[in-house]
């Protein structure tokens, strides 16, 4: 989502909703502004930034100070009523919000307790009800009040908040979610990036977690941590054009997204997973835990990656809770009179939330009395609202038509998943129900240090460039990973690219491999190990060059590959999530450096809504 906010002599209204349009990447499923003049009036509307423009355009929004928001939906469905900004009971408050409120449940119902009422289904809501709450209990300044809600709440934050009864201030705070201050000449901007106000200053405070702003006039910035001491504000002066910052400096959505999936595993998992408390559990499952563990099969249905992370969905629920698991691509299954009972349940994975064939098939599924479950980043979207329950990835907008970080998302959420229903069913012991928690927690880690190899990457990268063929081989857990970088590696660099279960090459691919056939094996299963050493001699003998993903320290397949990207071992189960990153980061590198269009290949769409 996107967060702007104004304070100054100028009218903030225009100021913001410019700002919103620049932030549109970040976020457009809905928008708002609050503008403080006399009282405080609130507008906002679902869709994009343009349908709140027109909304206020025969509304008086004059005043000089005011908070704007372009939201991606986390809870709750996009429309007027979810949009931010959110105020309380009395109206005297409104606030934006970026970010996850964990604890968002157990807060609503103490201010239930207290008399308050709730108009959205987004944990937002809950948050301004509480800083609300705090200053009825005593009399205090808007940032003492946002400070001490901020220490009851559990998640992820950024925030912009204005109060009637306190006109002349903006309070903003952060935690794990970017905002940033824009210091102009008698002027104030909040921003989730500079690009909202990159034209009238490039004076710049970055907030770091856990501090809160207090931005008024009279007093200008003043910087304090949740534990209330003083922070001296640290002013940069930038050198970026926007485009650069909506990237936040990478070169293109695609390397930004690959780069964001520490964050984007940990936001799967927020709430869901701790290994403390020897706990996991995805609350839209729970809901309807009888039938997942009574069900009789769980049939997967998804399209492009999608379809990929099913595949390892599949190797979890059978490996880990034993259910038996078919996965189709959804244009198939809908066509092929499938078998469906009650006793069925079917999980759709999409990224948007809008592919035609995937909602097709659910549809049909629905009509047999199959339960339907959705895997879904794209909050309200169709699939979520046609499902009986799901779980939603919250890996925020993802702009590269190239999927990656939903695919980790969705993989983690599966994971999730099939760890619940492990524990449930008893089908794995104890100890190694912990061990995968555990080892699932340290992934995020894992991920930042595989993305240390960028460089190493690209340089494989330039030297297997000129190759018009490439062929993706792993076993077990690592097939559907080579299944998802031969797309990659297709899809945004036109190189013709399969995969293959490595057993399986010598029934057909193994014909084609000679000097000019670069092989990417994927090595870091324990399991039947000896086995891929041995396909991956098969392919040394035969002059094709192998480049190896291994885990660290390997030897016997890094003796014999050209090329060898070593990554942090991991539970078996979970290696999908470690092994699919190099796989992104050379497709990556082999289209940028054959000049191809990365965020936007040729003949694709981000979303298809065609059957
Ligand atoms: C298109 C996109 C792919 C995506 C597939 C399924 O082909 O280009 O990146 O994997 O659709 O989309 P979904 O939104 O359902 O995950």
């Amino acid at each position: 989502c996107g967060i702007v906010g104004y304070i100054g002599k100028r009218q903030a209204d225009e100021l913001i909703i410019k700002g919103l349009e620049r932030l549109e990447y970040r976020g457009y499923d809905s928008a708002g502004i609050a503008i403080m003049n006399d009282t405080l009036t609130i507008h906002k509307k679902a869709g994009k930034v343009k349908a709140l423009r027109k909304l206020i355009k025969e509304e008086d929004t004059s005043g000089t100070l005011g908070i704007g928001h372009t939201r991606w939906a986390t809870h709750g469905e996009p429309n007027d009523t979810n949009a931010h900004p959110h105020t309380g009971n009395s109206g005297r408050l409104a606030l934006v919000h970026n970010g996850i409120i964990e604890n968002y449940a157990v807060l609503k119902s103490a201010l239930i307790a207290e008399g308050h009422s709730f108009s959205s289904a987004t944990d937002t809501e809950v948050l301004v009800h509480l800083i609300e709450e705090i200053q009825k209990e005593g009399n205090l300044p808007l940032e003492e009040a946002v400070r001490l809600a901020l220490g009851r709440v559990e998640g992820a934050y950024a925030i912009a908040v204005i109060d009637r009864d306190n006109p002349d201030v903006m309070v903003g705070a952060r935690k794990q979610s970017p905002l940033v201050v824009g210091i102009g000449e008698g002027e104030y901007f909040i921003g989730s990036d500079a690009s909202p106000f990159l034209d009238s200053t490039k004076r710049v405070v970055y907030l770091e977690d856990n501090q809160i702003a207090t931005i008024s006039l009279a007093k200008g910035l003043q910087l304090k941590n949740t534990d209330n001491e003083d922070q001296p504000p640290f002013i940069q002066t930038l050198d970026m054009q926007i485009e650069a910052l909506e990237k936040e400096g990478y070169d293109h959505f695609m390397l930004k997204e690959i780069y964001e999936q520490p964050r984007t595993i940990r936001d799967a998992m927020r709430g869901r997973i701790s290994s403390k408390e020897s706990r996991v559990a995805l609350r839209g499952m729970e809901e309807f835990a009888n039938r997942f563990v009574r069900a009789n099969r769980i049939i997967i249905v998804a399209c492009g990656t999608s379809y990929h992370s099913g595949l390892i969905g599949e190797y979890l629920i059978e490996d880990l809770a034993r259910i038996p698991v078919e996965v189709e691509y959804a244009s198939e299954f809908r066509y092929r009179n499938p078998i469906l009972s009650e006793g069925d349940i079917v999980i759709a994975l999409s990224q948007s939330g809008e592919t035609a064939d995937t909602l097709a098939a659910l549809e049909l599924a629905k009509k047999k009395g199959a339960m339907i479950y959705g895997i879904v980043n794209a909050v309200g979207s169709s699939i979520a609202r046609l499902t009986d329950a799901g779980s939603y990835i919250h890996a925020g907008p993802e702009i590269g038509v190239a999927s990656t970080k939903a695919f980790t998302g969705q993989v983690t959420v599966l994971t999730l998943l099939a760890l619940s229903l492990a524990r449930k069913l008893s089908t794995i012991s104890n100890t190694y129900f912990q061990t995968l928690v555990r080892e699932l927690e340290l992934i995020p880690e894992k991920v930042e240090e595989i993305l240390k190899e960028n460089d190493h990457i690209k340089y494989i990268a330039g030297e297997v460039k000129d190759h018009h063929n490439a062929l993706y081989l792993g076993r077990g857990y690592n097939f559907p990973v080579a299944l998802e970088g031969a797309l990659k590696l297709k899809e945004i660099s036109y190189v013709h690219a399969e995969g293959y279960p490595a057993a399986e090459m010598k029934h057909g691919p193994i014909a084609l491999i000679d000097e000019n056939m670069p092989v990417y094996v994927t090595a870091t299963n324990k399991s039947a190990y000896d086995k891929i050493v041995s396909n991956v001699q098969e392919v040394v003998a035969r002059k094709g060059r192998v480049i190896a993903i291994v885990n660290k320290g390997e030897k016997a397949i890094a003796g014999i590959a050209d090329h060898v990207i070593e990554i942090p071992s991991t539970e078996e189960p979970l290696t999908p999530l470690l092994s699919v990153i190099p796989m992104q980061l050379l497709s990556y590198h082999v289209a940028v450096e054959l000049g191809k269009n990365v965020d936007q290949p040729r003949n694709l769409a981000k979303s298809v809504t065609v059957e």
